[in-house]
């Protein structure tokens, strides 16, 4: 079972999806593997600004998608040995990731892989195009979204950026913008997933009401 979450960043995405894929279990018994798609492409752009590639060159960064050694190990993402969850949430990786997210071939790439790691599997994927375009007959598909303040606030708080408050929230639009005016896999409300607004909610309600929609 597929259980498939989209929405702008600091949403509260990542935080609900690994609360229900640690609590629940599929029709068939068995746990939930979490997969966040944002960090398959921070990942990617992180080997490319360690090997001083441009994460924008569509040529180089697609050569490094396609070599980087990806895998998923007990809901942690790992390059080769190295777990490098800690390291993608930087300001760099930040500024770069949406650019080379855009980049269609390497898009193929990552949803090849989710696909593949998720294959027979209890999943919940989280990401822009997760309803849309790798998942799109998911049997459970919700959109989270929350307003620019809250989201920016939000990741203020998180701790993980350099960046004052302000600055968080003009990033956020800039990435917003560039999310939602892909050639593919931009971010958009698809047909029939179940949207909700959790800018007044807290983790818990967005939780318990995810949980009342998926009756299980
Ligand atoms: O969810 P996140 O903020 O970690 O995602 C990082 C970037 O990757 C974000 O700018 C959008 C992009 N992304 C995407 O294009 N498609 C996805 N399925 C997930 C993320």
């Amino acid at each position: 079972m597929i259980i498939a979450i989209d929405g702008p960043a600091g949403t509260g995405k990542s935080t609900i999806a690994v609360m229900l894929a640690k609590n629940l279990k599929g029709k068939d018994g068995q746990p939930f593997t979490y997969i966040n798609s944002g960090n398959l492409y921070r990942a990617i752009t992180l080997v490319c600004l360690r090997e001083g590639v441009d994460p924008a060159d569509s040529k180089k960064a697609l050569e490094y998608a396609r070599g980087a050694p990806l895998a998923y190990r007990e809901g942690k993402l790992y390059l080769g040995d190295d777990m490098v969850e800690d390291l993608l949430h930087s300001d760099e990786v930040d500024r770069h990731v949406s650019p080379l997210s855009a980049i269609v071939p390497i898009r193929h790439v990552v949803n090849d892989l989710i696909r593949e790691i998720a294959a027979g599997l209890n999943a919940v994927v989280e990401g822009r195009d997760m309803t849309t375009v790798v998942f799109p007959h998911a049997e459970h598909r919700f959109f989270l979204d929350a307003s620019i303040k809250e989201r920016a606030r939000r990741r203020f708080e998180q701790g993980v950026s350099n960046l004052g408050l302000e600055e968080i929230e003009e990033a956020l639009i800039k990435r917003d913008s560039m999310d939602r005016n892909k050639i593919e896999g931009s971010l958009f409300l698809g047909e029939g997933v179940y949207y909700l607004d959790t800018s007044g909610l807290t983790l818990m309600q967005v939780y318990d009401t995810l949980h009342m929609k998926l009756n299980m």
